[in-house]
């Protein structure tokens, strides 16, 4: 039987985590799914940001470092997010990009396994991911490898050569899952430390990054976890590595004693190792602002709302969508799924950009992916049923075939 609007309303109303879309600010009249690449302002964070540009900033001015508290807001910050990743706060930091930490890890990874020489990572990965891979590669004299992401390749592929495998938990164009604990677990049998890249996890999935044995992480501050456009990314240590971890950024923020002004580096005990220079704050700020949406938010329900989502996206493409060109690119089993559906269409940059224009915002990715973040915090029900439906009206009308629509802009 067909799903009707009807129905997608009703699940909005038995939705227990409804209410939580109320705390974002959401331009009316737009279905906002892209989440996923840069998430909604929260409600809150305005008034923040008042307070600590027009405040800690314009009258506590360098005084805010101690009075308000600057100095500890990467500590405070992380604290906020090692729960999320089922990590200790002594485990993660918060700082720089995710492109500058995963660098900075990939080379600790290289240097605590010094024994081996080869960097293994997937084919398909985000592309930074690979281009920081193949830098520290090179950098470091050691030889890149990239293999299939499915389990049965990658554990061809490790050897006793491999220090380090490099992986995106969530694929960023399907949104395919990589079975965590299992790929972690082949790694270690072969000797190689694992790095995940969480940037399309957190925030939306379970993660349960020390029972998983995970050595090391790095993701996104302003995807699911909101904290605006180019907020500071986060990076996990294992407890275990804390002591031998070093990274080849050694800026004074990473330093044992910053404000000691000692004429050698030492680096700080612990996490703040990972540090290296002043913190964006203001941004910094705003991703420590944006955290409090996950104050008493269950992780379970959040996941369970994302599946029914995706579930609910692909259930009404398949009804609708046939004969229409487009494909599902996502797994179909929630499971196996982030918190994203993508389709797949030859003209999928059009498509995408007509759904913008009707007020739906999702994103396109090279060559042919249509992209729809589902974050579970503010996305509605009732929000799959129009976007399913205004992509099938855009393909049967033929309404993204035209020039507007057709030329590429820089950001996709
Ligand atoms: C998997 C993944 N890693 C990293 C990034 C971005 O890294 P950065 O914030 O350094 O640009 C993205 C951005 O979409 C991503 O999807």
């Amino acid at each position: 039987m067909a799903i009707t609007r009807q129905a997608c309303v009703a699940l909005d109303d038995a939705d227990a985590l409804a209410a939580l879309r109320d705390r974002f600010i959401l331009p009316d009249n737009v279905i906002y799914l892209d989440g996923n690449s840069l998430g909604a302002l929260p409600r809150h964070v305005p008034a923040r940001m008042r307070d600590v540009v027009g405040t800690e900033w314009g009258i506590g001015l360098i005084r805010s470092w101690n009075d308000a508290g600057w100095i500890y807001a990467a500590r405070r910050t992380a604290a906020k997010i090692a729960p999320l990743i089922g990590a200790g706060a002594d485990e993660v930091t918060v700082a720089d990009s995710t492109s500058v930490n995963l660098f900075k890890l990939l080379v600790a990874a290289m240097r605590l396994n010094s024994g081996r020489d080869v960097l293994l990572t997937q084919t398909g990965n985000f592309p930074t991911d690979t281009y920081i891979a193949q830098g520290v590669a090179d950098l470091l004299g050691a030889e890149f490898r990239r293999v299939d992401p499915d389990v049965g390749s990658v554990l061809t592929a490790l050897g006793p050569r491999v220090a380090v495998l490099a992986m995106s938990h969530v694929d960023y164009r399907t949104g395919r899952i990589h079975p965590m604990r299992r790929i972690t677990a082949a790694a270690h049998a072969a000797g190689a430390l694992m790095l995940w890249d969480l940037s399309h996890s957190a925030g939306a999935l379970e993660l349960e990054l020390d029972e998983a044995g995970v050595d090391l992480a790095v993701g996104c501050g302003y995807k699911y976890l909101n904290g605006g456009p180019g907020a500071p990314a986060f990076a996990f240590v294992a407890r275990r590595h804390l002591d031998r971890a070093r990274h080849p950024l050694t800026g004074w923020f990473g330093h044992a004693e910053p404000f000691a002004f000692a004429d050698d580096y030492a680096p700080a005990q612990g996490i703040d190792r990972v540090q290296c220079g002043t913190p964006a704050m203001l941004s910094l700020l705003a991703l420590e602002s944006a955290l409090e949406i996950f104050d008493g938010v269950s992780l379970t329900a959040l996941r369970a709302k994302s599946m029914a989502l995706g579930n609910l996206f692909i259930g009404i493409a398949d009804a609708t969508l046939e004969g229409l060109g487009v494909a599902v690119a996502s797994p179909r089993e929630a499971s196996a799924r982030g918190s994203q559906v993508s389709l797949s269409h030859a003209n999928g940059y059009a498509i995408i950009q007509a759904l913008i224009a009707n007020g739906i915002i999702g994103d396109f990715r090279a060559p042919d992916i249509l992209r729809f973040g589902l974050a579970p915090l503010y996305v509605r029900f009732v929000d799959v049923f129009d976007t399913v439906e205004t992509i099938g009206r855009i393909l049967r009308t033929g309404e993204w075939n035209q020039p507007k629509f057709l030329s590429r802009k820089t950001v996709t």
